[in-house]
């Protein structure tokens, strides 16, 4: 299939394109490096040993993105730009709404100018809230507690308006859990371009000594060490998620709304365990204050993922961390490094 892909630069995005191609896909990427690399493009295109197509274009762009569409004339676009930091969305959120909202609806008018009806949407699992019972699963009552989260559920609620209106249309909404991990190759992979927020590239970061101490944030939750538990998939499985999605969409119409997760969750400790084995180093760490906003525990059920996409998570702990460490030791500072 022809597959646009907005924020393919990104951590996620990057790592599709590889699971894109290796199925036999036409790509072409939409990104304004707002929070990415050129270099992960030129990463990508050594990995895949062919070029990608590639414009540099801002999703809120209607022209520009128009013109993309025209030229290409994408069968299904794979939806990942967007702003994804919690902390910041509270800070701006009309950034937030802009980039998330206004750019979901440029990008769904720019689809229309070409036909293209098919869409697969970067959700979260941040839209459900706090857990009225765990594992989550997609009945799960949605009620986001950040602005993040709110953009999140809005543009899912936008892309279900759009299919009752549009019955050719197709939508899939990945509620993705708590993405981790790198290509095994460890050339490209997750480079956040300030402190990070998430654990996994903190504690990778403490690892290669570019920051002293993890601070765990809370060792009080009702969990069996004390340390928030969720539940980490590895990027190339979430990869392989859009794959099957877009094979879905190709096949159904209307929205359809999928978890993205293993189903089996870990706590901060344990991956602070996991990781000092993969990598050979320690982890330096301290028990902070529990952090504003967290949830003991975040579980996915997965089994309508498993049984109407075909798809499930392969990769455990260990892949997890040993990639992150292949990535990080190769890449101290991230793509700036080479
Ligand atoms: P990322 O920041 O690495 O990738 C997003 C990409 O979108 C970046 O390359 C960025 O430059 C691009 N972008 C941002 N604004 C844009 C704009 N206006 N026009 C064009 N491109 C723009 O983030 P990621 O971790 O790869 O996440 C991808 C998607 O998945 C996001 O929508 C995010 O909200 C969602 N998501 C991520 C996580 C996670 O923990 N990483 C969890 C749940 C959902
Ligand atoms: N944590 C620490 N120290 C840190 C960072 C995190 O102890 O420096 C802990 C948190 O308190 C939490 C766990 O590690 O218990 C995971 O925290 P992350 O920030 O890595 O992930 P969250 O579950 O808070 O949120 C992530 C994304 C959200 C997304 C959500 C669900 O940041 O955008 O997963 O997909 F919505």
């Amino acid at each position: 299939m022809r597959v646009l892909v907005t924020g393919g630069a990104g951590y996620i995005g990057s790592h599709t394109l590889i699971e894109l191609h290796a199925s036999g896909h036409d790509i072409c990427v939409v990104d304004n490096f707002d929070n990415s690399s050129p270099e992960a493009l030129n990463r990508v295109t050594d990995l895949i040993g062919a070029p990608v197509e590639f414009h540099q274009v801002d999703i809120r762009d209607r022209a520009a993105l128009d013109r993309v569409m025209a030229a290409f004339r994408p069968e299904v676009v794979i939806h990942f730009a967007g702003l994804k930091a919690v902390g910041e969305s509270a800070k701006l959120p009309l950034r937030y709404y802009d980039v998330n909202i206004s750019g979901t609806l440029s990008l769904l008018e720019s689809m229309q100018t070409v036909g293209c009806n098919r869409i697969v949407f970067s959700s979260s699992a941040t839209v459900y809230g706090a857990p009225h019972y765990l594992p989550f699963d997609e009945n799960h009552p949605c009620a986001p507690t950040n602005v993040y989260g709110h953009t999140k559920h809005m543009a899912e609620q936008i892309l279900t308006d759009w299919t009752a209106a549009n019955p050719a249309a197709s939508v899939v909404l990945l509620r993705y859990f708590n993405p981790v991990g790198a290509h095994p190759s460890g050339r490209i992979g997750e480079d956040p371009r300030d402190v990070p927020n998430n654990l996994m590239p903190f504690v990778a970061q403490v690892a290669v000594g570019r920051r002293e101490k993890l601070s765990v944030f809370g060792d009080d939750y009702d969990t069996p060490d004390g340390t928030g538990v969720r539940d980490f998939i590895h990027v190339t499985d979430l990869a392989r998620a859009h794959v099957s999605a877009i094979g879905y969409a190709a096949g159904h119409s209307g929205t359809e709304v999928f978890n993205i997760g293993t189903g089996r969750g870990y706590s901060v400790l344990e991956m602070v365990t996991a990781f000092a084995r993969a990598s050979g180093r320690d982890i330096a760490y301290e028990i902070a204050a529990r952090r504003p906003g967290d949830i003991a525990r975040s579980e996915a059920d997965p089994s309508k993922a498993n049984a109407l996409l075909g798809w499930q998570a392969e990769q455990g702990l260990e892949e997890m961390c040993a990639s992150t460490w292949a990535w990080q030791s190769g890449n101290p500072q991230g793509f700036e490094s080479s």
